[in-house]
């Protein structure tokens, strides 16, 4: 049923159908017993150990509400959030929009969630009853839109010292494009001082409870300058990962659809050429040692194995999962033992 439920829910509108399949997964988690990781090609990185390389990306789950009903679809790693310091409403609705013929998305969440407190609850029970077993969980940690700029790092700081000892990694979304300025941050002097700062705040936490990784998620509309400018500081602050990449604010569809102009992000097939040029040139520039996650426009096996050769270590789908359901993740893992023998 789980498999073909993606079928019955095209028919609700987009955010109605978002909110049922949370719904729904949270029911099966809460119900079901426990169902990790799928086998896949097993990897260690970053001092974490990946059963399979297919993860699902932030912003479906912002609350960790359905967690344990997604880890039964056998996701390699799960990223949660972005989860803010104070709950926020979002944007108003509309805000989810469907491109369905080019199998895409136009969203401008705004990140509405319930608040970092609310998600440490959730999980701490996870936690405590050691339900999730060997999936690697990652919470994506982002600003209100009431603080400003200067001190977003305040932000996320308190966000990851709250999730501080549930979290395996921590991911800093400074790319989502519906957080007015937000992308600002991945910019210059503004972008080493905030990775700096954080850095301090993970170097505290392994003092206090232990050592989680840090991964930067970045945009698609960057400049090959803006890129090269990243890629340094990423290297100087240390950080452990980069995730490439968030929406665009660019328009590539290949048919002429109706909300086509509508405000935000798009996400799925659209945007794959575009995260696959910044992960060549971000590979490029950052050698071999450094962790990437590829995510944007994945949609099939041909389009994983092409991140792969391409320099990707790790996978996430969001929008590729929303039109095509569990059956594509299962391929997908499966996929990366044949291709790994
Ligand atoms: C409705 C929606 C909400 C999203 N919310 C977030 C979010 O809260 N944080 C984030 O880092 N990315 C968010 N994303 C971006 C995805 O994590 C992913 O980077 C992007 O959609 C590209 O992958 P895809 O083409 O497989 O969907 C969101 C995407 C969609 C479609």
């Amino acid at each position: 049923m789980i498999n073909e439920s993606h079928k019955i829910l095209r028919y609700f509108p987009p955010e109605m159908a978002h909110n049922l399949a949370i719904r729904g997964l949270k029911i099966s988690g809460d119900w079901l017993p426990p169902l990790g990781p799928l086998p896949g090609l097993e990897q260690d990185l970053a001092g974490l150990k990946f059963l399979n390389p297919i993860g699902l990306a932030a912003g479906l789950d912002k609350d960790a509400k359905a967690l344990l009903g997604l880890a039964r679809l056998g996701f390699g790693h799960i990223e949660v959030g972005t989860v803010t310091p104070k709950p926020q409403l979002g944007n108003p609705k509309p805000r989810l929009f469907r491109l369905r013929e080019s199998e895409a998305l136009i969203n401008r969440m705004g990140f509405n969630n319930e608040g970092v407190q609310s998600m440490v609850g959730r999980l701490e029970k996870i936690r405590r009853e050691n339900l999730l077993g060997s999936t690697v969980l990652g919470v994506n940690l982002g600003k209100n839109k009431t603080t400003p700029n200067e001190r977003a790092v305040e932000d996320y700081l308190n966000c990851m010292r709250a999730v501080g000892s549930l979290a395996d990694y921590f991911t800093l979304n400074l790319s989502s494009p519906n957080t007015p300025g937000l992308r600002q941050l991945q910019y210059g002097q503004t972008l080493r001082k905030l990775l700096t700062e954080f850095k301090e705040g993970q170097l505290a936490l392994a003092q206090e409870v232990a050592n989680k990784p840090v991964f930067l998620k970045i945009a698609p509309d960057l400049s090959e300058k803006e890129l090269d400018q990243i890629a340094a500081v990423f290297i100087e602050t240390k950080i452990d990962g980069l995730i490439a990449t968030n929406t665009t604010v660019s328009r590539i569809a290949e048919f002429d659809h109706r909300h086509l102009s509508e405000t935000g992000g798009m996400s799925g097939r659209p945007l794959f050429d575009l995260s696959l040029w910044v992960l060549k040139n971000m590979r490029a520039r950052l050698g071999q040692n450094h962790l990437i996650i590829a995510v944007g426009g994945i949609d099939s096996e041909e389009r994983a194995q092409k991140m792969i050769d391409s320099g990707a270590n790790l996978l996430q789908i969001y929008t590729s999962f929303i039109y095509k359901g569990t059956k594509l993740v299962h391929k997908l893992i499966g996929s990366s033992i044949k291709a790994s023998g």
